[in-house]
């Protein structure tokens, strides 16, 4: 029987792999300020509750700058960094949307959809998570604007709020995903976002490069 060979396969270019960290960073710094802000909030006197949005805004700010440029990347990057890669919008990226839909439904019996860089299936909800945080963003900076008086009661920082629970939310989904993902597919997902290269064997390898 021929040998199987496993192949580090390049599929995150370093900016991708860069700015992803960055953000999980300045997005946690972000989110535990909220969290102080929005539970601690009213106990803090004046000066520290001002000294805690000043944090939570550098943060925002630094948020908002690696935000941009993965906006950006998403036009001008390698393809596997594209809009087009995280969305199923050739025949091959719906066929494995569709196949990662029945893999779930089966409850991750059989073989897992093989594909190279994003699923079309989180690929979607990336592209979800990036518009929520940059309404996370505006909804922040406008917030700001406003004098502290009117802000307790704005709308603005009702839906502020709400931005920051759907956030927490993708992350916990995110990081359930990539365990299991780990754990069913084994491709070495947490790495490849360090080094940027998955595990593939030379067959199927040859399959995702007879892709159109
Ligand atoms: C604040 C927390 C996090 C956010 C907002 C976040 C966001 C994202 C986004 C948007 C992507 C898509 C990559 C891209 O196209 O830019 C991604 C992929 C990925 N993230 Fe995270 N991430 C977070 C935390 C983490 C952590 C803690 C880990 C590791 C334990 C992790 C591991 C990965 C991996 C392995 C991928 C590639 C998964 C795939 O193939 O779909 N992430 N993340």
């Amino acid at each position: 029987m021929a040998e199987r060979r496993y192949i580090l396969y390049p599929v995150w270019d370093p900016l991708l792999r860069g700015v992803h960290w960055w953000n999980v960073l300045t997005l946690c710094g972000q989110l535990v300020t909220g969290a102080f802000i929005l539970y601690l909030g009213e106990e803090l006197d004046h000066m520290d509750h001002e000294g805690l949005v000043g944090i939570h805004l550098v943060f925002g700010y630094l948020f908002a700058a690696g935000l941009l440029v993965r906006t950006l990347w998403l036009f001008t990057g390698p393809e596997s960094a594209r809009l087009r890669d995280l969305l199923p919008v050739t025949r091959a990226g719906r066929r494995v949307l569709w196949e990662t839909v029945r893999f779930y439904l089966g409850l991750l019996r059989g073989t897992p959809p093989l594909y190279r860089a994003h699923n079309p299936f989180a690929g979607i909800v990336y592209c979800i998570f990036f518009l929520v945080a940059w309404f996370q963003v505006v909804t922040g900076a406008m917030t700001l604007k406003l004098a502290a008086a009117l802000r307790e009661d704005s709308a603005l920082l009702e839906l502020h709020e709400a931005g920051f629970f759907l956030i927490v939310l993708f992350i916990a989904a995110h990081l359930a995903a990539v365990f299991i993902h780990e754990l069913v597919e084994r491709r070495g997902l947490v790495s490849a976002m360090v080094h940027g290269c998955k595990i593939f064997t030379d067959e199927e390898i040859e399959a995702l490069e007879g892709e159109p």
